[in-house]
């Protein structure tokens, strides 16, 4: 008979609700404890115990009789405390904690190292994508240099349900929030800062350097407007938050998140709602782009759940911890500014319908040697200004940044600077 795994779960929230239930498919395995804040809350979770609930984590961390900690509170403290104790106390963990890995995940793996025990996170980036084993396994041979991805579900799907629907964007976040998408403070959401935390881990992994998330360049979607996301569709780009990072020839990394014009023709425009999309590019694979749902209860669980048992598969059998499932960070990655980045740009100007206001807006690019790759002007409004859309050619962030600066004190009104994807 297969020996019993006894896991204790932190958190019985959306994740850890769908993985309590899709753990009790497995005979093997047996939820011993779960913890959390409130154990008189009303749970709708079959078949659970209420015998097993604690308000004590640490009840967990501290027994004897688990095997398996699984942290799903989120936020920094107390889970990184937890997860120590946990390793400290012989156990093994696996985390869905996206902040708490890009923030403290450095000392955690080094505390992991020192008690010969394990950290798994398949969870924490893009949900139920398989992203993270296959990085270290079966892409293990490649040399991969370029990530564009799309890693939050939240804003991918508000920005989809703008674009479809033309909804308000405060309408869907509170949709977002009754699927269990958002994150309990959803400006972490539409901030960019749970993509800043994602594509820090992802990046640390696949360029084997360590990204320091205090050095990624940060934007959310909450300037993004349904105007631009209908002129956008006309010149055939979809609008979303990307997630992106480059390692060049001579080491330095370019890491960020931020809103973009994605060309229709690419395969992350067409990337809706709470899928993510996560595409590598690197030799000898090529290009290749891994989808799935990015959020919510079951297919985040469906990562967590496969952690578990990768651990339980392992327990037991040798004190050799597989390759696979250590993490190693190697050196901290020189990172470049976003001041010193080459970018294409779309802007949204408002002037006065004067004469020469289309001339004054080449000459100040030109000026900072920024080509236009088209500029359009509609309509004028009853006000008598109309809305200018430039889109150029590439060019650098600092010169643009000085050339917004002087078409503002020109007089002109730009309401929108959106990165485009080359
Ligand atoms: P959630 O629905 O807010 O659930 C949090 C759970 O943790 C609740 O059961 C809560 O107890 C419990 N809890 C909070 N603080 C606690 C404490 N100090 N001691 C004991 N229990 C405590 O959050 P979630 O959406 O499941 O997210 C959990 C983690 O997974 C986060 O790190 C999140 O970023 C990550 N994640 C979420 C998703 C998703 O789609 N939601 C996807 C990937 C990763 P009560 O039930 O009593 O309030
Ligand atoms: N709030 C996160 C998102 C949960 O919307 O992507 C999944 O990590």
């Amino acid at each position: 008979m297969e020996k019993k795994i006894n896991v204790g779960l932190i958190g019985l929230g959306t994740v850890g609700s769908g993985v309590f239930k899709t753990l009790k498919d497995f005979e093997f395995i047996e939820v011993k404890k779960a913890a959390v804040r409130d154990i008189t809350k009303k749970r709708n979770i079959e078949g659970l115990d209420a015998s097993i609930l604690t308000d004590n984590p640490y009840e967990i961390v501290n027994s004897p009789d688990i095997d398996i900690v699984a942290e799903l509170i989120g936020g920094v403290e107390p889970a990184f405390d937890l997860i120590a104790a946990a390793l400290k106390n012989g156990k093994h963990v696996v985390t869905a904690n996206k902040e708490l890995l890009a923030k403290r995940g450095y000392e955690l793996f080094k505390i992991a190292g020192e008690c010969n025990k394990v950290i798994l996170y398949e969870a924490a980036i893009a949900g139920g994508i398989p992203l993270i084993m296959p990085l270290k396994t079966i892409l293990a041979g490649n040399k991969i240099d370029r990530i564009d991805a799309i890693v939050n579900g939240t804003t991918n799907y508000i920005l989809t349900r703008m674009d479809v629907e033309g909804a308000s964007y405060q309408d869907v976040l509170k949709d977002a929030q009754k699927l269990g998408y958002a994150e309990a403070n959803p400006e972490s959401d539409v901030e960019g800062f749970d993509a800043a935390y994602k594509i820090a881990t992802l990046a640390t992994i696949t360029f084997k350097k360590r990204i320091k998330i205090e050095k990624i360049y940060r934007e959310g979607i909450t300037k993004i407007r349904t105007k631009d996301m209908k002129v956008a569709n006309d010149l055939g780009y979809k609008i979303k938050l990307i997630a992106s990072g480059k390692i060049y020839e001579n080491g330095r990394a370019d890491v960020r998140v931020h809103p973009m014009l994605v060309p229709k023709k690419s395969t992350l425009a067409h990337i809706d709602y709470v899928t993510n999309a996560v595409s590598l590019t690197g030799h000898p694979v090529g290009s290749i782009t891994l989808s799935g749902p990015g959020a919510g209860e079951f297919p985040t669980a469906s990562s967590v759940v496969g952690d578990i048992l990768a651990i339980s598969a392992e327990l037991g059998t040798s004190d050799y911890i597989l390759p696979m499932m250590r993490c190693h960070h190697g050196t901290d990655a020189d990172m470049v500014d976003i001041s010193e980045t080459q970018n294409k740009y779309y802007l949204s100007i408002n002037a006065n319908n004067n004469i020469g206001v289309i001339g004054k807006i080449g000459t100040i690019c030109a000026e900072n040697n920024i080509s236009l790759a088209s500029i359009v002007q509609k309509c004028v409004s009853d006000d008598n200004t109309a809305d200018i859309t430039v889109i150029t050619e590439i060019a650098n962030e600092k010169a643009m940044q000085n050339a917004v600066k002087l078409l503002e004190k020109s007089g002109y009104k730009v309401n929108s600077l959106i990165r485009v994807q080359v």
